[in-house]
């Protein structure tokens, strides 16, 4: 597949690594906001071309692109190639707001089009064996979903300068940037929540520092607790009558272990080496080939539940964006 690269940031890096493992994608051209860093990033990948104006890539006869831009951007920039017939693989979260999400599943359909929401642990082997082994620990009661993960940009906001991470105009905070994983993952295992309530530590640059997003369902409880300040070491579990299922971490879902009650632990999957995005950008080649408009059967759903709850759950924090307006 000829793809182009927008936005040549680290998770760039790990897109280009994965998609060399998976010998299915031409990284035909590279692209972001400054030519030096377009040009730096295709060098180091031995990408053949370069520019810094998204509409250049339509130059290149490309099946598809990859947006790994700031997410207030990822919408106009979708909508500019969905409408080119060319398939889009987003980063996560795939858009501000759950109106831009509606707004790109409409284009998707409109133009027959493939869009993408790509967000690791949803298309990982991990969260395979999660379902696979879910019935050993019988009716699921709850589930603690932790994701803290201390920014690597913290340390400029703390000294004073707020980078992109903490700024509200491009979308982003915690919420955003960490809290769509665990929220993704609960509701790719459990459907979308009956209620969802939402605190959040809101800093002075506007966006969310941390919070908790509470899901409630008829029968159990998901807690997700997200953070871009702080760390963690406790481990994702889902807990049920009959034992507990531990995972390694809720985004990279390398590792799974079952514990039924009165047994040992059993490590039921274990994979630290393949690159994290490998799974899903397979599928998104399969849809592809198979000329869907989405990776699965359920995908722009799982999209659409997953940002249903996450602008909820800004709106109960009051944390606005522009993009929101
Ligand atoms: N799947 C994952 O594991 C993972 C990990 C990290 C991030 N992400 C997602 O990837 C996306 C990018 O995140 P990031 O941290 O790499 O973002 P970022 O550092 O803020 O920006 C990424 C790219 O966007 C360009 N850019 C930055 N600000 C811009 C602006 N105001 N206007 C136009 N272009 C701009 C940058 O270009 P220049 O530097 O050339 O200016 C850079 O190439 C986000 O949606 C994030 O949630 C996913």
């Amino acid at each position: 597949m000829r793809i182009g690269i927008i936005g040549t940031n680290f998770v760039s890096d790990a897109m280009v690594e994965a998609a060399n493992v998976t010998h299915k994608f031409e990284l035909v051209v590279a692209c972001t906001r400054r030519l030096e860093n377009a040009e730096a990033f295709a060098l180091k990948h031995n990408i053949e071309n370069f520019t810094n104006k998204h509409e250049d890539l339509l130059n290149y006869d490309l099946d598809a692109v990859y947006i790994a831009l700031p997410n207030a951007l990822h919408k106009d920039v979708a909508l500019f190639f969905l409408e080119h017939k060319i398939a889009v693989f987003c980063e996560k979260p795939l858009a501000s707001n759950i109106s831009e999400v509606l707004e790109m599943m409409k284009a998707s359909k409109k133009y027959n089009t493939l869009l993408m929401e790509g967000i690791i642990p949803v298309y990982s082997n991990g969260i395979q064996a999660v379902r696979k082994h879910l019935d050993r620990i019988g009716t699921v009661r709850n589930a603690t979903f932790a994701m803290n993960q201390y920014s690597s940009r913290y340390d400029a906001y703390r000294a004073g300068e707020v980078l992109n991470a903490f700024k509200p105009e491009l979308s982003n905070g915690s919420t955003m940037d960490i809290g769509v994983y665990p929220t993704s993952v609960a509701i790719a295992l459990f459907g979308k929540p009956d209620h969802v309530l939402a605190s959040a530590y809101k800093l002075e640059s506007g966006v969310d520092g941390k919070g908790t997003i509470l899901l409630q369902y008829a029968d159990k409880d998901v807690i997700v607790t997200h953070s871009k300040i702080s760390n963690q070491m406790l481990k994702p579990e889902i807990s049920g009558e009959d034992g507990v299922i531990q995972m390694n971490h809720i985004s990279l879902m390398n590792e799974v272990i079952v514990k039924e009650n009165k047994k040992d632990a059993e490590v039921v999957y274990a994979d630290y080496d393949t690159p994290q995005m490998v799974n899903e950008l397979l599928a998104f080649e399969k849809a592809y080939q198979n000329q869907a408009i989405e990776a699965y059967p359920g995908a722009h759903q799982l999209s659409i539940d997953i940002h249903e709850v996450l602008t909820e759950a800004r709106r109960q924090t009051n944390i606005v964006f522009p993009a929101d307006q």
